[in-house]
């Protein structure tokens, strides 16, 4: 009925829904898309321009190698696609004790169509473990879309101690960040419980 290591966001039981899973679904990228994805990341990486830190911002915001290097560093990219094409991708990422979404990115033109909340809560089917989300302080948008799907902004002494924890990233990066979280996520630090 769905393709092994796809899943259809619609439901399956429905009539015509054979029909809409070859329209809509989320599934694994592959090596095919690895272009779609430079594609899909560099076009939403737009939102960013003139927002983040100038020192931050380049152009492309995600070169192929970088991507690579992400993929083998354990980066899952996970698509949404839309009539045969991605519109948008979303990466998970394991770290033993959490889970990291990484990467979200939805297609400019698409945006605000509720894609961007479909393969969040996928990707938090696949984990019972804490979910931990790092974005740029200054995107608010982002902090918005994180905050209406459950998650809540850390104080800075926690998110400084766990991106240093569990991102490898330059410590300017750090400064301009924030985490959002989602579970229960205080033992990674030896908190006490929520
Ligand atoms: C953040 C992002 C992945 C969300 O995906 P999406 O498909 O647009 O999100 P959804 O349609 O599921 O959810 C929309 C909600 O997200 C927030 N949101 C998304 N884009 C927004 C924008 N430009 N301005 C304000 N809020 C925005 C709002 O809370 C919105 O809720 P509303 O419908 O009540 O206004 C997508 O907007 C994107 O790619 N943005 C640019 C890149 C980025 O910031 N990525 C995050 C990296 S961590």
């Amino acid at each position: 009925m769905v393709a092994s290591g796809s899943y259809a966001s619609t439901n399956a039981t429905l009539p015509g829904a054979r029909e809409l899973l070859r329209f809509m679904m989320i599934r694994r990228c592959e090596d095919k898309d690895f272009d779609a994805i430079v594609e899909i990341v560099n076009d939403g990486a737009q939102a960013y321009k003139g927002v983040i830190p100038e020192d931050r911002w380049h152009d492309p915001y995600m070169s192929p190698k970088v991507l690579r290097d992400e993929i083998e560093d354990g980066v899952l990219f996970w698509g949404y696609e839309e009539e045969g094409k991605l519109a948008g991708v979303m990466g998970i990422q394991d770290k033993t004790d959490v889970t990291l979404i990484r990467h979200a990115y939805v297609r400019t033109c698409l945006r605000n169509h509720g894609i961007g909340g479909k393969l969040l809560r996928f990707l938090e089917s696949t984990t019972a473990k804490p979910i931990l989300i790092g974005t740029w302080a200054a995107a608010t948008w982002a902090i918005a879309f994180y905050e209406k799907n459950g998650y809540r902004l850390l104080e800075k002494t926690e998110k400084d101690r766990l991106l240093q924890k569990y991102w490898t990233i330059p410590e300017r990066q750090v400064e301009t960040s924030v985490v959002l979280a989602k579970g229960r996520w205080k033992g990674v630090l030896n908190l006490e419980p929520d």
